[in-house]
């Protein structure tokens, strides 16, 4: 099973859809559209949409439906990582191989940038014609998600946070956006709710062991591979697995995580092969 070549196929999808979007708000002001662009269009691993339309092809078979969906999340991920780079939060000069938003466009764009690609996502997702799914996205960006750990990632700062609390960190700022894009994808194909439960434990699983993996390449990973500055959560005083329990049981922790996501999978037959691919393709990848 070749991941790149699965990542990349719905990749493509994905960002031609995100093109006929793009090309419909004729009316953004040029620097927006341009700043909005430079940042979704600078590669990225697409790894959310090919969790979205992944999961709707394993329920169903088809993952049209779901294009939307895997817009959408990628829209508001690329918005929650430009405000990530900011100054008053993580302060990254590199992002996907290039200078951060910021860096190019000022902070007051960058910003705006954000703001509109997360307002964007909302009109994108909603085409899809299920209030269920705009809700479960919403609550992944908010309060019990994405911001809401950005917010808890801030205050740990310099903190010894217990496991559990680096747990629930991570399943806020980073793991609720993967949770939800394998919930969206088979929601928007039309699941069972078995089904929806098992990917939803998965999603829960790879979540956590991408957030782990994403902590140790910031340690042994190199900037020219990531695309992005290593060592900064040390300098940070970032509350990371390494920290806090050391590289060889940050390695193992994500191993389990893994071995879960995998075990979760059982019910499936191959139409999940993918999905076990890509399980063990989130602790292993270089970038
Ligand atoms: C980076 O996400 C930020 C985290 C949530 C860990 P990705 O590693 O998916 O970034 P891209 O999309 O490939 O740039
Ligand atoms: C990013 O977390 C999570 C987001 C919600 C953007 P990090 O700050 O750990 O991610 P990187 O290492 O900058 O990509
Ligand atoms: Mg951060
Ligand atoms: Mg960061």
């Amino acid at each position: 099973m070749d991941v790149s070549a699965y990542l990349n196929e719905k990749a493509a999808r994905t960002e031609e859809a995100l093109e006929d979007y793009f090309n419909s708000w004729n009316g953004a002001p040029p620097q927006l559209a341009d700043a909005m662009r430079y940042s979704l269009f600078a590669g990225g691993k697409r790894l959310r949409p090919g969790l979205v339309l992944g999961a709707a092809e394993i329920v169903s078979g088809d993952d049209a439906a779901a294009l939307p969906a895997a817009c959408a999340i990628e829209m508001i991920h690329t918005y929650s990582l430009i405000h990530d780079d900011l100054p008053s939060m993580d302060d990254d000069d590199l992002r996907r191989g290039r200078p951060t938003s910021h860096i190019v466009h000022g902070e007051a764009l960058a910003i705006l940038t954000g703001d509109t690609l997360l307002a964007m996502a909302f009109d994108v997702v909603s085409r899809a014609g299920n209030a269920a799914v705009v809700s479960e996205i919403a609550r992944a960006a908010g309060v019990e998600g994405m911001a809401g750990g950005q917010v808890i990632d801030l205050l740990s700062e310099d903190k010894q946070l217990t496991l559990d609390e680096l747990r629930r960190l991570h399943a806020y700022k980073t793991g609720a956006l993967i949770r939800v894009s394998v919930r969206a994808g088979a929601m928007l194909a039309g699941t069972d709710t078995e089904a929806l439960e098992a990917l939803t434990r998965y999603g829960e699983h790879v979540g956590l062991a991408f957030q782990i993996a994403d902590d140790i390449l910031n340690v042994t990973g190199t900037e020219e591979a990531l695309g992005k500055p290593v060592g900064s959560d040390v300098a940070h005083k970032k509350s990371t697995y390494p920290g806090v329990v050391g590289l060889d049981e940050a390695r193992r922790l994500a191993e389990a995580s893994t071995d879960e996501a995998l075990h979760a999978l059982e019910p499936f037959g191959a139409e999940a092969e993918p999905f076990r691919a890509l399980a063990r393709y989130i602790i292993e990848r270089d970038s």
